[in-house]
């Protein structure tokens, strides 16, 4: 069977603060990205946001290639500083709020429906200056900011999600430093997940109030880590792996609180010197609000080897290191497998609902070729294996509801700036042309159809 059931949701993705520019334009506040990329040496190239793709100018033409890509649904971020410039003012900007509305109503004229995620990354700087994610004192502009924003466009925005990866939040912005504000404090890091995790499950019912009908996820970005040998060196480093990046943001969100074994081993590793001092009576449970959908987005699994031995002294790999044939430009290894393996895990093991893959796509930077056409066959086939593994969640009974491919447009790749490209059309940054790419003729079938081609 090469076809998806009726229904299956298929959509592109992107995030405000990597395709819009116009910073400074209508009321926008600064945000800890302008920040970030303005300070030297933290974005490759020098790049920063500033124009992007200028697609706050240009989304009337971004909606017309969302239309050509036959997509039933684009998920799209808002930049909250464009909305309250310091991040809690009482009164939003009715400007900000303005350009969401044309984005949205152009959206649902051309018949797509719009995924709203509130938090994508761009927080106000203001509400950085004020201690950031770390802080308790963030929940309540967030919340404000989700109730804003769900009370603005809750008519006609029926599907919301509080967060993206607050894996990359809270470790890339304030564990290792390499996202804004460029922390580096694995303590500060623990909080500011916390705080996001906490901050969904506040706003959540507040979205509910607001957008009647409407189905609230948040998304997680989920990675497989498997052994590079049977040795307990590597099991152990495994676990730990999963610990760190999967199991805690997963089991508080389902009922299970921080995972015992990963707070033990942040404790032995001096991150957690108050202990989980921090969570407070309730927040457990207003963490596992109920929820419509998990969005996950995949783009890798992880090999992991033991760093706590030295290589000699460990058992021989069994699994190799991945040949940079079978790696993206980023160096991630092309896995269409441990998709599969995360949907069968959410499915069995924590009985998660219903699963939205709300990103999944590769970096790759082909340029167009003498006659102009961007012939992305690596991306083509990124793609098709990636969308085999949802067929066959698909028809093993796994919940899987939706695919967003990331991303509709190259754009502004955070710390790796415009190098990276992972649009299914290409920009060119100097004048904002946008260029189909094969891989976007490839998946625009593969939406009008929901069949997959037999190759
Ligand atoms: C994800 C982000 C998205 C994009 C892709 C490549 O971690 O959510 O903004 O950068 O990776």
């Amino acid at each position: 069977m090469n076809s998806f059931p009726p229904g299956f949701v298929f959509g592109s993705a992107t995030s405000s603060y990597q395709i819009e520019g116009a910073v400074d334009v209508d009321g926008r506040g600064e945000s800890i990205w302008d920040r970030f990329s303005h300070t030297p040496g933290k974005v490759k190239g020098g790049d920063n946001g500033d124009i992007a793709c200028d697609h706050y100018h240009r989304f009337a033409e971004d909606i017309a290639l969302l239309q050509k890509l036959n997509v039933d649904a684009y998920r799209l971020s808002i930049a909250w500083p464009r909305i309250l410039p310091t991040g809690s003012e009482a009164t939003p900007n009715a400007k900000g709020l303005a350009f969401y509305d044309r984005i949205v109503d152009g959206l649902l004229e051309a018949g797509i429906t719009p995924w709203v995620t509130l938090y994508h990354w761009d927080l106000p700087q203001a509400l950085q200056d004020a201690g950031g994610w770390p802080s308790r004192g963030i929940i309540d502009p967030f919340v404000h900011f989700a109730d804003v924003m769900s009370r603005h466009l809750g008519d006609r925005v029926k599907h919301w999600i509080t967060h993206n990866e607050p894996w990359v939040v809270a470790t890339l912005g304030y564990w290792n430093g390499e996202h804004a504000p460029g922390i580096k404090d694995p303590n500060a890091a623990l909080k500011a997940a916390h705080h996001i995790l906490l901050s969904h499950g506040k706003a959540v019912p507040v979205i509910r109030a607001n957008s009647a009908d409407s189905q609230v996820g948040i998304t997680l970005n989920l990675t497989p880590g498997i052994p590079a040998s049977g040795s307990e060196a590597d099991r152990i480093a495994c676990q730990q792996f999963d610990g760190f990046f999967n199991r805690w943001y997963l089991d508080p969100l389902h009922k299970r609180g921080y995972p015992a074994d990963q707070v033990a081993h942040y404790e032995d590793e001096g991150h957690l010197p108050k202990g989980l001092d921090f969570v407070h009576d309730g927040d457990l449970e207003t963490i596992a609000v109920d929820t419509d959908f998990l969005g996950i987005n995949y783009y890798s699994r992880a090999i992991i080897r033991s760093d706590k031995v030295d290589e000699a002294d460990n058992a021989p790999r069994t699994q190799a290191v991945p040949p940079p044939e079978r790696c993206t430009d980023f160096g991630w290894e092309v896995w269409p497998d441990g998709l599969y393996d995360i949907m069968a895990r959410l499915h069995h093991d924590y009985d998660s609902g219903d699963l939205v893959v709300t990103e999944n796509g590769c970096a790759y930077s082909t340029e167009p070729d003498d006659d102009g056409r961007v012939k992305d066959a690596r991306r083509v086939s990124y793609f098709d294996s990636h969308l085999r593994a949802c067929l066959r969640c698909v028809t093993d009974g796994i919940p899987l509801t939706g695919y967003f491919a990331w991303s509709l447009l190259d754009n502004f790749e955070w710390a790796e700036g415009y190098e990276k490209r992972f649009g299914l059309t290409w920009v060119d940054f100097e004048t904002g042309e946008r260029r189909p790419k094969d891989s976007f003729r490839f998946f625009a079938e593969v939406a009008k159809t929901g069949t997959l081609p037999t190759w």
